[in-house]
C-alpha cells in the first residue's frame, strides 16, 4: 500500500473553523507573519475563500512561498458519492484559488444525501439530517485517491474516523492515509487510537486541542485548572500552552483556533520548550476524558464513528 506522499508536517497549524470576512484575511495574514505554515479549512466551513485570498495575497507580497505552506482542506459530507468526489474537491480548489491543496480530508465517514452544491446539511421530513448511508467510506476513499493521481492534491486522509473504519481503508484501499484528524486534548486525549495510527504511520492531528475554551464562561474551561496553572508556572508558560505542548510532546499535531494575535503567537511558542516525563504523566491523569464534539447529528448513521 501507497504513501500518499511526502507526509513531513509543521508541529502545528491553525484551525479555521468560524474566521470569515475581511478580519479573517487579515487573521491568516498576521499567522503568516508570525510563522504558521499550515492552515485548516473544509469545504463546510464556507471559508476557502478566506483562506485562499489571505494565502495568494502574501505569496504575492512575498511573506512566503507556496511550497513552504501545507493547505489542508476536507470533502464535504454531501459530495461523497464517488460520482461526485472530483467535484467537490475542484470546488474547493477554486474557492481557494489554488492549484493544489497539500491534505485533503474526508471529513467524517458519514455520507449525506447532495442536493446542491450550496446545501451542506439537507433534512429529510423528520428533520433529521438525510443520509446517503448506502455508501461506505471506503467508497469514497477510492475516488479520492483518484484525486492524488490527477494532481488535485498531494496527500489525503481522513476526518472523525474510528478504528474499525482505518481498518476498512487500510484493507481496501490503495493509498495509505496520511492522517486521521480527530478532537484530541487534555479533555479527551485518545490514547487507543493514537497508539493504532502512530503502529499504522498514521498521523493524529488534533482538532478542538485547547477544548474549546469560551472567554465568557473560563470557569469552565481545564485551562483554568489549579493544577494545570502550577504546571505552566514551573515552566514560566501559559495554560494553553502546556496543554499544546503536551500533544506536540505526544507526537500529536495540534491545529489550535485564534482569532487574537497575542493568542496566535503565544499557542505557535508553545515549540520553544519541552515538557518533563513526570509532567507528562501528571497531565494524562488531569482531566476527566470526556468527548466535546460528539456530531450527534449524525448518531442514524450507522457509519456514526463515537
Ligand atoms: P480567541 O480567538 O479569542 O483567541 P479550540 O482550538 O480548542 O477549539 O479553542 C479555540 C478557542 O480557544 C477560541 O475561542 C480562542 O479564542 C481560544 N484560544 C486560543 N488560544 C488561546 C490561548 N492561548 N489562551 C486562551 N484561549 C485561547
Amino acid at each position: 500500500m501507497a504513501n500518499s506522499a511526502n507526509n513531513k508536517f509543521p508541529k502545528i497549524g491553525l484551525g479555521t473553523y468560524k474566521i470569515a470576512g475581511d478580519t479573517g484575511v487579515i487573521i491568516i495574514k498576521q499567522a503568516i507573519q508570525l510563522g504558521y505554515r499550515m492552515f485548516d479549512t473544509a469545504f463546510v466551513y464556507e471559508n476557502e475563500h478566506i483562506i485562499g485570498q489571505a494565502i495568494r495575497e502574501a505569496i504575492s507580497e512575498g511573506t512566503v512561498s507556496r511550497e513552504e505552506l501545507t493547505v489542508i482542506s476536507k470533502l464535504g459530507p454531501c459530495h461523497h458519492h464517488p460520482d461526485r468526489v472530483e467535484q467537490g474537491c475542484r470546488l474547493s480548489l477554486l474557492r481557494l484559488g489554488l492549484d493544489y491543496i497539500d491534505l485533503y480530508l474526508l471529513h467524517t465517514p458519514v455520507a449525506l444525501k447532495y442536493r446542491s452544491d450550496d446545501e451542506l446539511k439537507p433534512l429529510d421530513s423528520d428533520g433529521k439530517v438525510e443520509l446517503d448511508d448506502e455508501l461506505s467510506p471506503l467508497d469514497t476513499w477510492l475516488a479520492l485517491e483518484k484525486c492524488v493521481q490527477k494532481g488535485l492534491v498531494r496527500m489525503i486522509g481522513v476526518s472523525n474516523f474510528n478504528r474499525s473504519q482505518l481498518e476498512q481503508i487500510l484493507n481496501g484501499g490503495n493509498i495509505r492515509p496520511t492522517v486521521n484528524q480527530v478532537e484530541c486534548s487534555l479533555k479527551f486525549h485518545q490514547k487507543e487510537l493514537r497508539d493504532y495510527c502512530s503502529n499504522e504511520g498514521i498521523k493524529c492531528m488534533a482538532f478542538t486541542p485547547l477544548g474549546k475554551p469560551k472567554a465568557n464562561e473560563m470557569e469552565n474551561s481545564f485551562l483554568n485548572l489549579d493544577e494545570l496553572q502550577v504546571i505552566a508556572k514551573k515552566y514560566g508558560k501559559t495554560s494553553a500552552q502546556i496543554a499544546l505542548r503536551y500533544l506536540v510532546d505526544l507526537n500529536v499535531i495540534p491545529i489550535p483556533k485564534s482569532t487574537n494575535e497575542a493568542r496566535l503567537k503565544q499557542n505557535l511558542e508553545a515549540l520553544n520548550f519541552e515538557l518533563q516525563k513526570e509532567d507528562m504523566h501528571k497531565l494524562d491523569h488531569l482531566v476527566e476524558q470526556k468527548r466535546l464534539m460528539t456530531l450527534n447529528w449524525l448518531t442514524h448513521s450507522k457509519h456514526y464513528p463515537f
